[in-house]
């Protein structure tokens, strides 16, 4: 049912960032941030993916959702 769904596209959180790929993973190597602070996206709206671009704050008012970015320290 899980894979009937994927196919569908029903269900799944990312609508459309890399859906080329089987997974979207990225690495970062904490050495190599260049702010101190860096948000990254867990929303899987942000036009920057994997970085936030604050889209989820249009998500959330029009979802009632509450998700917002994983925030990296350097
Ligand atoms: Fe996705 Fe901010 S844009 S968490």
């Amino acid at each position: 049912l899980v894979a009937v769904r994927a196919e569908a596209g029903v269900g799944g959180i990312n609508p459309s960032i890399r859906k080329e790929e089987e997974k979207v993973v990225d690495t970062v190597l904490a050495g190599e941030l260049s702010k101190p602070l860096t948000p990254y996206c867990r929303c899987w709206r942000s036009g920057t993916f994997p970085l936030c671009d604050g889209s989820h704050l249009k998500h959330n008012k029009a979802t009632g959702d509450n998700v917002g970015p994983l925030l990296v320290k350097k």
